[in-house]
């Protein structure tokens, strides 16, 4: 299957230090990739890219960048899909609207502007996309001023004004930090319901697995600027190749937590940090010599791809 969104060999530096080191990640139509990893694995980095929306001092680079067949190299062609081919579903949904403009008004000024539509069509479209995320009362909200709504009803405005373009592909990146826990599923789960709704592609990045469990069909799983282990949900969860995504996933699915490390133990390492071949090899459980001095090589196994000299064999590894 070709893919919507193909990215190959994306780096990034700021300010000379390195923080994508060749990630490679697809979206397939139809889709919702999932992009896991740990703080500073470089998840927002690689959303960011392809929105073209990275901090003025970074330099990115790309072997290809393709959407919809596209060459999304050229910075302008990653400009002119924001918003109307790929929409963005931001972390912080209050901060980024407009305090003093009315959200209704918020969602009518986008869809003028990206479907050119006259001022009464886009109200009527607006009230129409703020019913698509599920709000039951869209011509109050539609009134609303953004500190007049819940943090969860913000993101559903956010989640509208994403729709506004009528993209292919929605990035949502952590998009219920700060939510209330019994919030931010729902609002992951509308997520999900919205983009399948549409036939449209997702990546979703989040640090919730059960989220990914529920609505991804793929997860990505990212590591000092790399992904190092792909593949559909099921197989991922049964047995990650990758010694990282194994542990990430029995770690969030055992139910003891007395007495287990509820998170992979040693640090995730910084940009400028003197990497190991394989950058997981200091903290990994299965790592042997050849793992610090040799590029782990692409094992494709399982449904899934992972780049390890050690990938677990499915099915023979006791956790
Ligand atoms: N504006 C910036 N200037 C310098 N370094 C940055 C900047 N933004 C991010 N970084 C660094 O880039 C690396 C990747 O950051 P990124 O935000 O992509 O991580 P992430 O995977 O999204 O993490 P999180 O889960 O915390 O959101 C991190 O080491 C981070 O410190
Ligand atoms: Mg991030």
């Amino acid at each position: 299957m070709s893919a919507l969104l193909e990215v190959r060999g994306l780096e990034v530096a700021i300010g000379g230090l390195p923080i994508l080191r060749g990630v490679d990640m697809e979206v397939r139509p139809g889709e919702i990739l999932g992009v896991v990893g740990e703080t500073g694995a470089g998840k927002s980095m690689t959303a960011r890219s392809i929105l073209d929306l990275l901090p003025a001092k970074a330099t990115a680079s790309f072997a290809t960048c393709a959407f919809a067949g596209q060459d999304f190299i050229p910075p302008k062609a990653r400009q002119e899909a924001r918003g109307h081919r790929i929409g963005f579903v931001p972390q912080r949904p209050r901060g980024s609207l407009n305090p003093v403009f009315r959200v209704g008004n918020q969602l009518s000024a986008t869809l003028r502007r990206l479907r050119d539509m006259g001022r009464r069509d886009a109200r009527r479209e607006a009230l129409d996309l703020l019913r698509s995320v599920r709000i039951t009362d869209p011509a109050r909200v539609y009134r609303s001023f953004p500190h007049e709504l819940s943090g969860g009803m913000c993101q559903r405005v956010c989640i509208a004004i994403a729709l506004a373009g009528e993209p292919e592909l929605i990035i949502a990146d952590e998009p219920t930090t700060g939510l209330d826990v019994t919030i931010q599923a729902e609002i992951l789960r509308l997520l999900g319901e919205v983009i399948s709704e549409r036939n449209a592609a997702g990546m979703l990045i989040t640090h919730d697995l059960g989220v990914v469990a529920d609505v991804c069909d793929r997860v990505a799983v990212m590591y000092a600027g790399r992904v190092v282990n792909v593949g559909a949900t099921a197989e991922m969860y049964r047995e990650a190749l990758h010694p990282y995504p194994n542990r990430l996933v029995s770690i969030a699915t055992s139910l003891d937590s007395g007495g287990t490390p509820r998170e992979v133990p040693g640090r995730v390492p910084n940009p400028g940090d003197d990497l190991a071949a394989c950058a997981f090899a200091p903290r990994c459980f299965r790592a042997g010599p050849g793992c610090f001095d040799e590029e782990p090589p692409r094992v494709a196994r399982a449904g899934q791809v992972a780049f390890c000299h050690h990938p677990i064999d499915t099915g023979m590894v006791p956790r």
